[in-house]
């Protein structure tokens, strides 16, 4: 018959990362134009009982930092069985085609998870509601990250910027297609180097073991600066939204998430006239994320960041819903 069919999509932070994990709220918008699809094709299981399901990788993409197909991908496999309650064998191709940079704090691992589940329940006939398919896909990143707060479980599959903490989430007013012309423009750069969440969410695990002074001081400060640029992103007051950017990616800096790469990134950002930025994700390598407050300076603040070293840059326009 025909493959079931599943798709996601990146992510950016705009603050609130690592804290997040420890109960601050966090800002975070899609990156629709960065998407991974998933078939999965059933086939007849071969004679000796066991489920057969072959993982694959399609297209011409760059060289993966990590195995794509991870511990993550196998335990959904596992996890899915049980929750959409499959009693016969399954046994199928799973081809996964992402475009979505690996290692770089995009959401590439919880992106695929979150596609393959999708494209598992079409193909054995098993619809999951939108709480199931976030369990299932927070199972395979608990696996493949350690401690995961859930953002990228969710913002992967999102279609507005969310307000998330604690395991939910509420959609912001902001849509991302359009008003044209669009009030802010994000920037979002990849500097070339992948960075493991995993091992940033471990290094600060230990940080905090030994000092529970600065993990409390480092959440506070964040859920401040989150709940301030929330307030003016409502507002459009993106000046503010832009300095508390800045700030949040000097915590981040502090702590010793972000590279020397990354900062020369945000310096070159701030000078090419940019509102805010900072480090977005997991860190240690991977991307920054810069507002350039009107759409026309996008275009220096993005070239500023390439002559910084950006191998990628992505051009995110939003709007705010106006109320009639
Ligand atoms: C990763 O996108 C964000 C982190 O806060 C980890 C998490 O929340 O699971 C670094």
């Amino acid at each position: 018959g025909r493959p079931g069919v599943g798709r996601a999509h990146a992510k950016a932070i705009l603050l609130g990362e690592h804290a997040v994990v420890y109960g601050a709220p966090a800002l975070v918008m899609p990156m629709p134009e960065l998407t991974v699809t998933v078939h999965a094709t059933r086939f007849a299981c071969p004679g000796d009982g066991a489920d057969k399901i072959s993982f694959a990788i399609a297209g011409q993409h760059p060289a993966p930092v990590t195995p794509l197909v991870t511990d993550g991908l196998r335990y959904l496999v596992e996890k899915f069985r049980e929750r959409a309650a499959v009693t016969g064998r399954m046994c199928a191709d799973v081809l996964i085609d992402s475009g979505i940079p690996q290692g770089r704090g995009l959401g590439s691992s919880a992106a695929c998870a979150r596609a393959a589940v999708l494209a598992l329940a079409d193909a054995f006939g098993r619809p999951l509601d939108a709480g199931a398919v976030y369990d299932l896909v927070q199972a395979s990143e608990t696996v493949a990250h350690g401690r995961a707060s859930g953002i990228d479980a969710l913002a992967t599959g999102a279609t507005a910027p969310l307000l998330f903490r604690g395991g939910s989430a509420r959609e912001l007013p902001i849509t991302m297609s359009g008003p044209r012309p669009a009030d802010g423009v994000f920037v979002v750069a990849d500097s070339g180097a992948g960075g493991s969440t995993k091992e940033a969410v471990e290094l600060l695990r230990h940080r905090f073991e030994q000092d529970e002074q600065i993990k409390e001081a480092f959440v506070r400060r964040v859920s401040d600066l989150t709940v301030a640029a929330l307030r003016d992103l409502e507002a459009g007051r993106l000046t503010g939204f832009g300095a508390h950017m800045t700030e949040n990616h000097r915590l981040l800096r502090d702590l010793g998430i972000s590279t020397a790469p990354i900062d020369a990134m945000v310096e070159a950002a701030l000078a090419a006239g940019g509102l805010g930025a900072k480090i977005t994700g997991g860190g240690l390598g991977g991307c920054m994320i810069a507002l350039a407050g009107d759409p026309g300076r996008a275009e220096a603040v993005a070239h500023g960041i390439e002559a910084a070293g950006a191998v990628r840059t992505w051009v995110v326009p939003v709007g705010r819903v106006r109320q009639s």
